[in-house]
Formats: C-alpha cells, sequence, structure tokens
C-alpha cells in the first residue's frame, strides 16, 4: 500500500530545516548507510547520522509525524528508525534496490525490522528535474515527485529507485519504520477500515453500528500486532 501523506510539515517548519540543511557541513557520501545492493547504485550525499544538524532536525519533524493523523492510521509505527536526510544534485541518482530487511539503531544498537519506507519531500518539484522516486509493487510502476512538506510512504518490500537529477538539486527527508503490523496487506485493511469509521464518525451515522466497528478494529490491531 503506498499513500502520499499531504502537509507533514508547514511552511514555517520547511523553511527552518532548509536553512539548517541548506548551510549543513555534515553532508557525506550517502553511500556510508548502503548495503551491499545499494552501494553500487548509489550515488547522492546525506547529512551524518551522528551530527548536530542530524538531531535538531530530526526534532522538528518527528514531533509533526506523532501528531499526522494520516501518519499513524497509514503506518502504524512501533518503532522509528531515526530520520535521514539526503540530497541529490545534477547527476546523482540512485539505481533500483530494495531496502535492506533489518537496520541497527545508530544510537542504541537494537534492531529494526524495516516495513514501511517514507520520503517526505522538502523540494518544491518546480525547482529540480528529474528526481522522481519511482516504487514497483504489483500494480505496477508508480512515479512519485510531491510538493515540498508532503510524504509518501510504500512497503519496504518494494524495489524502488530515484530517476537522475538533470537540474537543480532535490533534498529529502527519508526513514523506516518497524510497524505494529508487520504484513502490509494487513496494515492496509486497517488503514481503509479506519478511513471508513473516521468518515461515519463525521456524518454521525448509526453509534451502535460505529462502536461495533470501531472494536472490531482494535480487536484485530490487538491480534495481529507485534511489540
Ligand atoms: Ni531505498
Amino acid at each position: 500500500m503506498l499513500v502520499c501523506i499531504p502537509n507533514v510539515l508547514d511552511a514555517a517548519q520547511l523553511v527552518s530545516l532548509r536553512e539548517r540543511l541548506d548551510r549543513a557541513n555534515a553532508w557525506v557520501d550517502g553511500r556510508v548507510t548502503a548495503g551491499y545492493q545499494g552501494a553500487p547504485v548509489k550515488f547522492n550525499q546525506q547529512i551524518d547520522e551522528r551530527s548536530e544538524v542530524a538531531l535538531a532536525c530530526q526534532r522538528i519533524v518527528v514531533p509533526a509525524l506523532e501528531r499526522n493523523p494520516l501518519f499513524i492510521s497509514a503506518v502504524l509505527p512501533n518503532v522509528m528508525y531515526p530520520l535521514m536526510f539526503n540530497r541529490y544534485g545534477e547527476g546523482m541518482t540512485f539505481g533500483a534496490h530494495i531496502d535492506g530487511s533489518v537496520r541497527i539503531h545508530p544510537h542504541d544498537g537494537r534492531k529494526i525490522r524495516t516495513d514501511v519506507s517514507a520520503t517526505l519531500f522538502l523540494t518544491n518539484p518546480d525547482d529540480y528535474d528529474g528526481g522522481d522516486l519511482i516504487v514497483e509493487d504489483t500494480y505496477g510502476r508508480h512515479a512519485i515527485k510531491l510538493p515540498a512538506g508532503d510524504m509518501v510512504v510504500y512497503p519496504a518490500t518494494s524495489l524502488h529507485q530515484v530517476t537522475p537529477i538533470t537540474r537543480g538539486v532535490r533534498t529529502s527527508c527519508f526513514f523506516w519504520v518497524q510497524s505494529l503490523i508487520r504484513d502490509d496487506q494487513q496494515r492496509a485493511l486497517l488503514y481503509d477500515m479506519d478511513g471508513a469509521i473516521q468518515r461515519l464518525n463525521q456524518t454521525n451515522a448509526d453509534e451502535a453500528a460505529r462502536r461495533s466497528l470501531i472494536g472490531c478494529y482494535h480487536n484485530l490491531v490487538r491480534q495481529w500486532s507485534e511489540t
């Protein structure tokens, strides 16, 4: 299930984030965190995970994610890998790959299973050419290029790539989440069900029926979730 989440960041948060990232001197070769599959096809830069600027930028984005109902509903996060920041200048690209299944948390060493991959766009599409995120799933290829502040989440099992930049610079935040619900199909069912419940709530539909549906939702989460 691929979900686009609009307006994760507002204009002021975007400016603050971009100012920090654009003047940062903690940009390093993106291959420092790539596995053996990704390294030969990865040509970009990312902010050193241990740098002050990475932590400062995380402090802007994480609270915005935690209060975004669509993000919570679509991802049902359990553990989030510390958010990372990358950029692609002209000629940079990330060829087709599947993200590594398990990552080691850089601060406490615990293992995080990557169920969901996320890209939060920090550059407006007018400011660069190329740099589409292409995600392949059972329904085909999806080319994604969202306004700055918008985010896409997709199953980490998907083959994906970033096409070469031909003009400008594309800066993004990216990260992985270990979801409470490991299975993408189960997560998609819960997302659809939650959306339907929210719409029924807005129309003040039959209260007993809504209560029953909400109960079913939570009982499914209880049955399927792992913490
Ligand atoms: Ni990737």
